[in-house]
């Protein structure tokens, strides 16, 4: 699948092209697409008059790089030796088994990789997995779905409060109605001005809150 080189260009022409911008630069086109594609290795070095073997060094001798297609959310199980005796694995399996995927391994939507690390340095609250940088110690295999599904999907909206967005109606009842945002396609409750909509109306709706830890996404209607 081919990747919008426009988007490269713009990050290029921020940076420039002096040496010390090629990591910054990487960093933003990996944010951009998620990891560094091969296309857009090739385009930074044709713009910035590097050698294509310069930048694909950089990106291999960072951890920070992957050259593998990514997720927009990253799942990752600590399996150090004091997480897997209290049941890292288990979270592993729970995990893969939500995602549809083995660690290592990104989803056909490119929404979530999971990914398994040996030690986190927190081991005393083990086991422990991180979604999208937040931390969950103790972790329950019983807790994964929820944390995986609801909390990206609130993670992804936790800075747009205020925003609006076109959403389809998903599901309404008497004390509050369910949406389905069209673009990021996350799902959350209309709490106030739901009243006369159907299953399957479009309507336009502002974010009013956000609950990462409880995976809860409100919205009014705009
Ligand atoms: S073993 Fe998991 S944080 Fe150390």
């Amino acid at each position: 699948m081919g990747i919008e080189l426009s988007k490269v260009d713009a990050i290029i022409a921020r940076h420039g092209s002096e040496g010390r911008a090629l990591i910054p630069l990487l960093l933003d086109v990996q944010r951009e697409f998620y990891y560094l594609p091969e296309e857009a290795m090739e385009r930074v070095a044709d713009k910035t008059g590097r050698p294509a073997i310069q930048v694909y060094q950089v990106a291999r001798f960072y951890k920070a790089f992957s050259l593998k297609p990514r997720g927009q959310h990253m799942v990752t199980v600590c399996l150090g030796t004091a997480c897997h005796v209290r049941g890292g694995e288990r979270l592993v399996d729970q995990a893969a088994r939500v995602l549809k995927v083995r660690p290592g391994e990104t989803t056909q939507d490119r929404q979530f990789t999971l990914e398994t690390v040996n030690c986190l340095g927190c081991c005393a609250l083990g086991p422990i997995m991180v979604v999208d940088g937040t931390y969950y110690g103790k972790m329950a295999a019983s807790k994964v779905e929820r944390r995986v599904g609801k909390s990206a999907a609130a993670l992804l909206l936790s800075g747009r409060i205020g925003e609006s967005f076109d959403a389809i109606v998903t599901g309404a009842a008497d004390k509050g109605t369910w949406v389905r945002l069209i673009l990021p396609p996350v799902e959350g409750r209309l709490e106030r001005g739901f009243q006369g909509l159907d299953v399957g109306d479009r309507v336009r709706v502002k974010l009013i809150s956000t609950d990462v830890e409880r995976g809860f996404i409100d919205f009014a209607r705009d």
